[in-house]
Parts: C-alpha cells; structure tokens; sequence
C-alpha cells in the first residue's frame, strides 16, 4: 500500500484511517518520501488553535523549486513542464521543457536578485496568463522572495490596495495582455495604481502585445533585455520550512482584503500530494486547469501541485468563448489534454451553447474531470459528465479555499463513487467536523450544518499578513480549537459532503469570492449615494449574481436612474474590478435594520430571490414598513 498514490475505496479508507490516527507519522512519511531536502526536520508537527500557531516540519531545510524543476532535470529533463496555449489560436503554443524552465526560472531570478529583491521582500506580480506569471512565481521562490499575485482583472485601485498592504518593492507586468478579441492596458492600470503606492521601486514589465506604453524612467524596466543578459544558473536560496512563500489577497466578509500567508514546506508537501490522488496524475499524462493563477487554483494546481510530481501542466492564455464556444474542446483535442479541471461557471456558460462545439472534437483522451470554486448545480453536472466525459470520466468535485492551500474535500477518481453536487469524502489528514448554532458538533450521518476542520493539515495558511489578530478572529474564535471555514454543509448517509454555501457575508460569484463590505464601500463612493446593501440571488450561468439596495442622497433623487445604475457599476469596477459589477440595482428610501442598526441582510436576500413568503418575523424592526415598500418595487 502506498500512502502517496491512493488506487481504490478500500485503500482510501485504509489510508484515510492511518491519516487520522496518527497524522504525524503519516505525513512524514510522504515528506521523506517524495520530496528533496537540504536539511531533515526536527519535529514534524507543532500546533495550537487557540493562538493561533501551526508549524509543519520544523528545522527541515529545502528550495520549492529544487523539488518543482531541479530534480526533475535528470529524469525528465526534455519533458515538456509547461505547455503555454496563447489566446490567439494561429499563435503557436510553447512547449517548455522542465531544462527550459529550469533556465528561464533562473535567469529570472537573477534579474530579481540584480533590482535589490531579496529573501523575505515582498513582490507583487500582475501579469496576464503568459509563461512570464509561472516562471516569475517560481523565480521568486527560488530566491526566497515572496509573491503576491494579483489578478489581473482587478482594478488599479484593488492592485494599489494590495501593493501597499504587502509593503511591495516590485511590480512585475506586461504592456498589456489579450482577452479574446481585445486588448487590456495591464501598464497603465499598474501606473494609475502606482500614484498611491511609493514603497514600489522597480516595475519589470513584459512585452506581450507590443502597445505603446509609458515607461517611468528610474523605475520601469522592459524584462526581456535584463533576462538576455542574466546568468543561466541561480543557486536556490535555501528555506526553513516555515519561511513564506507567498501572499495572496482573497475577500472577507468585511473589510479589507485578507493577504493570506502560506510556507514552504507543508504547502508543497500536501499540494504536491493532493495533485497526485485528485487527478491520478500518471507521468505521461497531459494535465489542464483553467483557473488563472491570480487565484490559489491556479498557485496549487497550475505551478506548485503539478511540477512538484514532474507533470505537464497546461497555461492557457484566453477564454472559454474565443475564437468560439469550441475553445476548450478544441485545447483538449490539440494537446490530448487527459485532465481538465475548471469551474462550474464555465460549464453552465458551455452548456448553453450549441452541442455541435463539443461533439465536433475528439476528446477522447480525457480520463478525469474536475470542478472547483462553487457548488456545481445537478445538470452542470450532469451535462459535464455526458457530453464532456462521456460517462466515463470520474466527476471530481474539488472543495477548497485559498486559506485551505489545498483540496481538503474530494472524491478520489476510480476509488471514490461519484454523487452529483458532493465533494464527497475528506482528504487524507483532513478531518472535517459539522457544528450546530451553539458551537456543538454534530455527530453521526444525515445533518447538516457549519463546516469546521479539526486538525491542521500542511497547506493550512499560517496567517493574514500584518494582522494575526484578524485571523485568529475570523478563523478561529467562532468555534475554538476548529478552523471554520465559513461554508455550510450537510453530510449524508454513507458520510459523503455536500458543501451548501456560504453562511457568512462572501458571495462566490462566477466562482469568483467577493465580500459584500468592499462592494458597498465603492458604492457609497458616489458622491448621490447615501447607503447601500449587496445580496446575492442566484443566476443560471454564474451561479450567484449581486443585486444592489441603494438609498439615494437628496441631490441624487432627481437623477435619471438608469444613468445612476451604470455609474455605480463603473465606480465597482474602477474600485475592485469588472467581476463585481451589480447585476440589478433597486433604488430603496431605506434598509431593513435591527434595533441596534445591523443590515438585515436576510430580508434583503429573500426579496432579491422571490422568497418573499417567508420573511420571518419583521416587526421587531426599528422600521418594518421600509420591507413593504422594497417588495412593492422589486426588480
Ligand atoms: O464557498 C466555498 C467555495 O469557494 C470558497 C473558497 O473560495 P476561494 O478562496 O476563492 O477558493 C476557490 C478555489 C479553491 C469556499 O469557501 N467553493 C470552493 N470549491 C467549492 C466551493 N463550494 C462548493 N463546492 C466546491 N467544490
């Protein structure tokens, strides 16, 4: 039996028990086994929920991308690591091999090395999905810098907020990036955000489209003649296991955005190990996941999960949509692609389209299917299972979170029989509990309830950077000595997980997390603004959409309505992004509150998803009658 590549039900549930009954020797088994380090670990394990402190493998010594591209040099050496699809079908793909990317890693890094970038300082990266985003991230590992990778849909008020709150000293962009037919000026979106952020010294910036750009003397710097010039080999700095590896900024439900840190070496352990057992990589497999690596998707199971098992991972540049809706299925046939992974909002957008996109392509070589981000409604599912596997593609329903670093929740392909809508059975090590209102677990099958997890795992992020306070406190205290993940989830009669949603103010939307907070803060922005409420509602190919309760000011009461709507979606996208654009907007005299003045957001949900039969009890409002008249004029 091993413990690193799990085959069948039987040994899943072997291998899971061993997880759980002593995860300390379980994990550094696969630890020693699968991994190349400078310098063993003292203690493997050392943890208390209450402060919160977790550190994995303790005076262990290693360099991720020893483990991602150098020890891959030898016995795989001209394999292709990453196999670039640009935007632009008639634009060849690149095929680069684990030796290319192994100079281009290091050459990169040189050049980071050679603008003042060193271990421990924080690099902000905002590049669309070209090679440069991969081997950046793994140029700053290698020389124990830490990244942060900001999607590059978001705004440059976002990116700003972001640059500054991980006190960057370099910006790595392009001129500009494709997105099917357009063109996005990456650069001037980085320039505009730079007027808020002085600690930022260097702006590396890749040519992709080849627009004219400004560069800022003393600061920009165009990469690719540094990286003609830097030296093929950088020796990897090396690492404790629990130095950082990187930030990456997602939603709360208030506030700010939470720069969540993961390490090093339990980071690449459990998703190096979770690649594996999730997609039953096999070595001559071709591995493909939409996601972009702005997101921990992409972090985990674009660069990290896949290079650490010496896999050819896919990087595809544009969308789903371009030149047509056969895209995708046209990328599977091409590169024989035998793993897809990508995200419920994808599939229902596919789905809609004509059949004739995907029957006209061969996609026989896929083996194993994944979704991830959302839950997946039951014929999503199914037509995923139809028309893209065939019915014989296992349906893995990946549940996960960027503090999770990992898949925690999973079915594994061919071991774990498939249920639509259920991530089914927990990971190895992974140890989920449900609780009820008053902070009890609830034991036994059949029950719902909050989703806690018990026990540490590898990849659990360590903290929010600058504010442990924040994490303890969001994570930690509403049910102590668990981690809460914030998701709703049932369990059902043979143990299986279906996750339900969240329970607190997040909403996923396109699989996208955006806290509710930071959308009314850009609102209330506009100057006829005097309050506003976001809710979700759900929406047939985004699965959540965002509906906006809005009070005007006096002054704004004689503008035209429509003109209001889409100022208000263009100060969303100038403050966060295009992705949290409203898709309805209700001009309200008022909100529903509590007594003591809290939104009462439940209310607002339920009218904004026609299930107004069942308001609850509203007279305990401090002002009841405001329900009637939203109601009334409902979109
Ligand atoms: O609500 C859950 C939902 O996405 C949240 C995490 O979002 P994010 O940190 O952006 O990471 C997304 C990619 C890992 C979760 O709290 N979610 C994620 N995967 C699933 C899911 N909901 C249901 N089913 C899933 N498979």
């Amino acid at each position: 039996m091993s413990n690193y590549h799990i085959k069948h039900l039987e040994e899943y549930y072997q291998v899971y028990r061993k997880s759980v009954r002593n995860p300390e020797s379980f994990w550094e088994e696969i630890a020693e086994e699968h991994f190349m380090w400078r310098k063993r670990w003292d203690n493997v394990l050392d943890w208390d929920f209450s402060k919160p402190e977790i550190k994995w493998f303790e005076g262990a010594q290693l360099n991720i991308t020893e483990n991602c591209i150098d020890r891959h040099l030898y016995t795989r050496g001209d394999k292709t690591a990453i196999l670039f699809e640009p935007n632009d079908p008639k634009e060849e793909a690149e095929h680069i091999t684990y030796r290319q990317l192994h100079e281009r890693v290091s050459k990169f890094a040189n050049v980071l090395k050679e603008n003042g970038i060193k271990k421990g300082d924080r690099v902000c990266i905002y590049l669309p999905m070209i090679p440069e985003l991969a081997i950046s991230v793994l140029a700053c590992a290698r020389i124990g810098a830490i990244h942060s990778v900001i999607f590059a849909g978001f705004s440059a008020t976002a990116l700003a907020t972001r640059v500054n709150d991980c006190k960057a000293k370099m910006v790595i962009t392009s001129d500009g990036s494709y997105r099917g037919a357009k063109t996005i000026d990456l650069k001037g979106i980085v320039d505009e955000a730079l007027e808020q952020c002085p600690g930022v010294q260097t702006v590396l910036v890749a040519k992709r489209i080849n627009s004219k750009i400004n560069m800022k003397a003393g600061r920009d710097k165009w990469l690719q003649p540094l990286l003609d010039d830097a030296y093929a080999d950088c020796v990897p700095e090396i690492m404790d296991a629990e130095d950082p590896l990187f930030i990456l900024y997602t939603s709360g439900s208030t506030g700010r955005p939470k720069g969540m840190l993961h390490t090093t070496a339990g980071y690449m352990v459990y998703t190096a190990y979770t690649f594996k057992n999730v997609f039953q990589y096999k070595e001559d497999d071709v591995y493909w996941c939409t996601a972009d690596i702005g997101w921990i998707t992409g972090h985990s199971y674009i660069v990290y999960g896949p290079l650490a098992n010496g896999a050819t991972t896919v990087m595809f540049e544009g969308v789903p949509s371009f030149p047509d809706y056969g895209r995708f299925w046209d990328i599977v046939e091409k590169h024989k692609v035998t793993q897809f992974y990508t995200a419920p909002t994808a599939i229902r957008a596919l789905a809609k389209e004509n059949l004739d996109y995907v029957t006209e392509h061969d996609l026989s070589s896929l083996k194993v299917l994944g979704t991830v981000g959302e839950p997946i409604n039951e014929e999503a599912w199914h037509w995923y299972n139809d028309h893209v596997g065939k019915k014989k593609c296992p349906i893995v329903d990946t549940w996960w979170q960027t503090e999770t670093g990992g898949v925690l929740i999973s079915p594994i392909p061919f071991a774990t029989p498939t249920k639509p809508t259920y991530a089914t059975l927990p990971m190895p090590g992974i140890q989920p509990a449900l609780m009820d209102e008053n902070g009890k677990e609830i034991k036994g099958n059949q029950v719902d309830g909050r989703l806690c997890i018990k026990f540490p795992w590898p990849s659990i992020a360590r903290s929010i950077w600058g504010n442990h306070e924040r994490y303890k406190e969001t994570y930690f205290s509403a049910f102590p000595g668990k981690y809460f993940t914030g998701d709703g989830a049932l369990r059902d009669e043979v143990g299986y997980y279906r996750i339900t949603g969240r329970v607190d103010d997040v909403i996923i939307v396109s699989g996208h997390n955006l806290g509710t907070a930071p959308i009314e803060d850009a609102i209330n922005e506009h100057p006829a603004v005097a309050e506003s409420a976001i809710v979700g509602f759900p929406h047939d190919i985004k699965g959540n959409a965002l509906y906006g309760y809005v009070i005007l000011k006096e002054t704004g009461e004689s503008r035209d309505r429509d003109n209001l709507r889409k100022e208000i979606n263009q100060m969303i996208t100038e403050h966060i992004g295009p992705i949290a654009k409203l898709n309805k907007i209700q001009f309200v005299p008022g909100l529903p509150k509590t007594r003591s003045g809290k939104i009462m957001r439940r209310i607002l949900r339920k009218i904004a998803c026609n299930e107004t039969d069942n308001l609850g009890d509203t007279s305990t409002l401090l002002n009841p009658e405001v329900v009637k008249e939203i109601m009334d004029n409902v979109l």
